[in-house]
């Protein structure tokens, strides 16, 4: 698989790859520019239908760093299985990324979040009901029974808190949607200790964490979950709210990346 992205870039060795979501694959561009590879041609990979999800991968340095920018995601409730949406961490691990970003829209549990600011995932509740590692396992690529302790990596953390003093933390559930949650939902996420919620992300890192990356987990706050504002949610104005949130995550990522380069932690 080492050679799939070698194929579609012309580039062998990658450092760092960082996925965009929901309204933020303009960021993708932004962060690394160039022509980018359709998804279409890159072996295996699965491609999103979701609005605001281009299908592209661009490629180039940030901060001195080589870095993959997937712009977009494919999802469990678009009919992919899990193996095949965390299908992009494999082939970014296997050209040499050793930190894997994974940024995300999520709907803010906690009123405390503020709506359109970048948070970071400190911790996640996988409530999607699948797992990227079912099945036999290849020994050569992990454990049988990875530890997930620490998924995201508090040194990373701390990097993107040098980057944005202000960023919060916070716990992300991730879910297996397409519908958003019910007010009910939302309360028990919040029992639970979640304070985001999101249909993405938790499967990519548990696949990275699997195979000995390290994981940054940045969601942008784009709404109150359900029942806790008077607004329906929708996915127009999910996106919207995330387009208007990518400055500051575009400086959020291009700082962590450099620091990467600098030989930060
Ligand atoms: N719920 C689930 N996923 C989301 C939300 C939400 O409120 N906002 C953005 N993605």
């Amino acid at each position: 698989m080492r050679r799939v992205l070698e194929r579609a870039t012309g580039r062998a060795r990658f450092d760092a790859a960082v996925v965009l979501g929901s309204g933020l694959s303009d960021l993708a561009r932004a962060l690394v520019g160039g022509a980018p590879v359709p998804y279409h041609r890159i072996e295996g990979m699965p491609r999103s239908a979701v609005p605001g999800h281009e299908g592209a991968l661009y490629y180039g340095d940030v901060g001195g760093v080589a870095t993959l920018a997937f712009a977009g995601r494919a999802h469990l409730y678009e009919g992919y299985d899990a193996r095949v949406v965390t299908r992009w961490v494999d082939l970014a691990v296997d050209a040499g990324c050793r930190v894997v970003v994974l940024t995300n829209a999520a709907g803010a549990v906690d009123t405390a979040l503020e709506i359109g600011a970048p948070c970071l995932v400190s911790d996640h509740l996988n409530l999607t009901g699948h797992n990227p590692l079912v099945g036999p396992n290849d020994d050569a690529r992990g454990p049988r029974f990875p530890d997930m302790s620490n998924v995201y990596d508090p040194s990373l953390r701390a990097l993107a808190r040098r980057v944005d003093p202000d960023l919060r933390e916070a716990v992300y559930a991730g879910l297996l949607g397409p519908s958003y949650e019910t007010p009910a939902e939302i309360r028990m996420l919040a029992t639970l200790g979640a304070g985001l919620v999101g249909m993405s992300t938790v499967l990519e890192a548990i696949r990275a964490r699997y195979l000995g990356a390290r994981v940054l987990g940045v969601s942008v706050v784009t709404n109150l979950a359900a029942g806790l504002s008077p607004e329906p949610l929708t996915h127009d104005d999910v996106a919207v709210a995330s387009r208007r949130a990518a400055a500051r995550l575009e400086t959020l990522l291009r700082g962590v990346l450099s620091g990467l380069g600098d030989g930060a932690p």
